[in-house]
């Protein structure tokens, strides 16, 4: 989509055409006759714009709920904007600046939250659909008077600033980025920009970010939202909290502290434990164990174990039923005899693909549903059968692809 095109959805003779089709986008099944009734009254890319609008509109409630239908969008800038309940979380810490510049803004997903927390934001992108989009969501969220779009490479700033947040993008043409220095703008452009201009800066990055990419005086903070782990921020100068690693999950907005706590290892008790991904990202397991009085079933394994049943934002937690050594027919003997029926299979540690593992298992339409852990503990293939139920997994979650 081009910028021209953004604004003539924006016009007062696309404004109705758009608002009916948002209430109701075509599916697949409606696209064609959607298209060719538009055409009949608008040129093919303006037709076309409002059902690519009107789809993505639909698609964007899950990272803008209660606010996509009013907002602007384009399909990559969409994938790589960051979800409002993250976004807000982030934004907190910029509170008491005046001003602050987005680095990077594409349609806005920060930009937005940190002009609702008060400072007057610089969204600053090199391209121009990404200012058109910036500058259309601040109209829609009414903050136009607080969002300021600039287009400039920001790795040469013609301005200072003390505060700054960057997100980079972590995909091109080319695929998925791993190495920081391969994002656009590179983290080390970033942090030099720090050093030099811009002291307190926060930098959004991929989860899997490796520690020792994390300068020694920043704070690092993995962020998870309903469990699933969302990004990894390097904090810098004033946006530190405290020098060192953290796990933040969100909605819950609790966090956990590395401090470099060791679990103790035995076997399995009454329930199991699933630590949050932030937590297993921020190395901060063996803390929530510390914390939860829990304990590893296996020293290089990120599950733990417990004789009571607590509730806790950092992990998920079943009711282990029975545990043995790993051997198939045992498990589909003791699934007979529970009378069970596996809902899902998870792993950590076992080589074992958990979906055509599942097919191989004893079916019990209407038996008690369990889950089946496979696993290791002390060292051996282990497999857990554990109680699934509230709190624990819900049957749509068939395989965990969790790092260890
Ligand atoms: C991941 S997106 C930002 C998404 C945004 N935080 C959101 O929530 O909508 C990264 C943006 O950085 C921009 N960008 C990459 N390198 C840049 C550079 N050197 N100067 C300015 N913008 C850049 C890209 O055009 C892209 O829009």
């Amino acid at each position: 989509m081009f910028p021209e095109l953004l604004r003539w959805l924006r016009s007062d003779e696309a404004r109705p055409w758009l608002e009916v089709l948002t209430q109701a986008p075509p599916d697949d099944s409606q696209l064609l006759s959607t298209l060719a009734r538009l055409r009949r009254a608008l040129s093919p890319e303006q037709a076309g714009a409002l059902v690519t609008q009107a789809r993505l509109r639909r698609r964007a409630e899950r990272k803008f709920p209660g606010r996509a239908s009013r907002m602007f969008f384009e399909a990559t800038a969409l994938e790589q904007a960051t979800s409002m309940p993250v976004a807000a979380w982030t934004a907190r810490r910029y509170a008491r600046f005046d001003w602050v510049a987005d680095l990077g803004c594409g349609l806005g997903g920060d930009s937005l939250a940190l002009a609702q927390v008060g400072p007057q934001v610089l969204a600053v992108d090199r391209r121009a659909l990404a200012l058109a989009l910036v500058q259309a969501n601040a109209r829609a969220w009414g903050l136009s008077h607080v969002i300021h779009p600039i287009q400039a490479d920001v790795t040469a700033p013609a301005w200072e600033m003390a505060a700054a947040w960057a997100d980079p993008a972590r995909r091109d043409e080319a695929g998925r980025r791993f190495h920081p220095d391969a994002l656009q703008p590179p983290l080390g452009a970033l942090l030099s920009l720090q050093r030099t201009r811009m002291p307190h800066l926060g930098v959004k990055l991929m989860p899997g970010l490796d520690h020792a990419h994390i300068p020694p005086e920043a704070e690092a903070e993995w962020i998870s939202l309903h469990g699933e782990l969302k990004e990894a921020v390097l904090w810098l100068g004033d946006l530190v909290q405290r020098p060192g690693r953290r796990a933040t999950v969100l909605p819950a907005g609790a966090s956990l502290w590395r401090s470099g706590a060791r679990a103790p290892v035995a076997s399995p008790g009454a329930f199991l434990y699933e630590p949050d991904p932030a937590v297993i990202r921020a190395a901060a397991v063996g803390d929530l164990a510390q914390r939860l009085g829990l304990w590893q079933i296996d020293e290089t394994i990120a599950y733990l174990s417990g004789d009571a049943s607590l509730e806790t934002p950092f992990a998920r937690s079943w009711p282990i039923l029975e545990h043995h050594p790993f051997h198939l027919k045992t498990l589909n003997r003791r699934l007979r005899a529970m009378n069970a029926m596996v809902i899902a299979v998870k792993k950590r540690g076992s080589p074992i693909a958990p979906e055509p593992f599942r097919r191989k298992l004893r079916r019990t339409p209407q038996g008690r549903p369990v889950i089946v852990v496979l696993t290791r503990v002390a060292g051996r293939p282990w497999m857990l059968i554990c109680a699934a139920g509230p709190g624990g997994c819900d049957g749509s979650m068939a395989a965990d692809a969790t790092p260890d």
